[in-house]
């Protein structure tokens, strides 16, 4: 057993940059869920990332840029495509897998010949990648196997004690994982459904096509095999409402109010904004009280529905 590390919490974004400069992790908030930041140069840095997150050696590392010019120092390669996505969407929820310079180091790539990179929305995001001076590695900042943290507190409840410092930001905006685009075929294919979605990258290339079995396939798309998003509770999703009843140890959560009021805990979303905003908080939430059940409304799949419902029925598959 490594000794536990003394975790410092804070909001000075240039104190978090000077850890990454050690070769140290630094969680960060994104607008779509805290990242778990190193240095994509340096291999020492990239090693703490996977045993923080006790992440398998095989699940490749989206490499975060704060400007375009360092998406050269990542990439042997920008096809096309991939530069046409970057001009209409960048920085955005969306990750684009390219063609991978030999100067990035395969441990962050798994081994790959490929790495993705992805330019953050969100500001503090971004000045912070500039205060560190590099591009970073940062898979979401949670165990390996538990929801992808939208708070500083959730990194906080899975890493402190095993990361040297959380930048402090606010709950996060989209609330579900990044966009992910692989650009190195003939056509884009979309790996994980995200903030971005399938039309919206249809009206700048409209080759892009969903994702099929083959692709979803190693060496593809190593992340997706493994049980993401999960709470300890048991989640079922619920297309029909009508005989539902509530319990005191299950929770809701949807777009409509359940009919009974027997739940432990009930969260009724505005829209599906808000929906994705606060899915993995709840989770973590119902988990904290012990709820046995979460009942996840279905939704509409369409725009960021199309994630959301990815989301749910990954975390409901046992
Ligand atoms: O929104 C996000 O993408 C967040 C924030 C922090 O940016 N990051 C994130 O990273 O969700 P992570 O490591 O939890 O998920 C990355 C996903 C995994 O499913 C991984 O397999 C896939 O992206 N991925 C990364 N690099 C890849 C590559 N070169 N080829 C195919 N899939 C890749
Ligand atoms: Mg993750």
């Amino acid at each position: 057993m490594t000794p536990a590390l003394e975790t410092l919490l804070t909001t000075d974004l240039h104190e978090a940059a000077r850890f990454i400069q050690r070769g140290e992790l630094v969680a960060f908030p994104t607008e779509t869920v805290y990242g778990l930041g190193a240095d994509v140069f340096n291999e020492s840095a990239i090693g703490k990332v996977f045993a923080a997150k006790g992440r398998p050696s095989d699940n490749p590392l989206i490499a975060h840029v704060s400007h375009q010019d360092q998406i050269k120092q990542l990439a042997a390669d920008i096809p096309d495509d991939a530069q046409k996505m970057i001009d209409a969407f960048f920085p955005a929820p969306l990750t684009l897998v390219l063609p991978k310079h030999d100067r990035v180091p395969l441990l962050a790539s798994a081994g790959l010949q490929t790495i993705g990179v992805r330019m953050p929305r969100h500001d503090l995001a971004r000045e912070f990648i500039t205060a560190c001076g590099t591009p970073l590695v940062a898979p979401s900042a949670n165990l390996s196997g538990s929801p992808s943290p939208t708070t500083w507190q959730a990194v906080a409840a899975d890493l402190l004690g095993r990361i040297a410092c959380i930048l402090q930001g606010v709950q996060t905006e989209v609330g579900l994982e990044s966009t992910v685009v692989d650009c190195t075929g003939d056509a884009p294919v979309v790996l994980r459904t995200g903030g971005v979605t399938l039309e919206q990258l249809q009206a700048i290339v409209p080759a892009t096509r969903k994702a099929d079995a083959t692709d979803l396939h190693q060496p593809k798309s190593p992340g997706l095999k493994y049980r993401h998003y999960a709470p300890h509770a048991t989640v079922v999703m619920v297309s029909e409402m009508n005989e539902l009843k509530g319990n005191e140890h299950a929770a809701w959560i949807g777009l409509h109010a359940p009919r009974s009021s027997d739940w432990h805990l009930i969260k009724q979303c505005a829209d599906v904004a808000e929906y994705a905003h606060e899915l993995f908080a709840f989770f973590r939430a119902c988990d904290a009280q012990g709820i046995k059940a979460i009942y996840c409304e279905a939704v509409a799949e369409q725009d960021l529905g199309v994630a959301l419902m990815d989301r749910i029925r990954r975390a409901a598959h046992r």
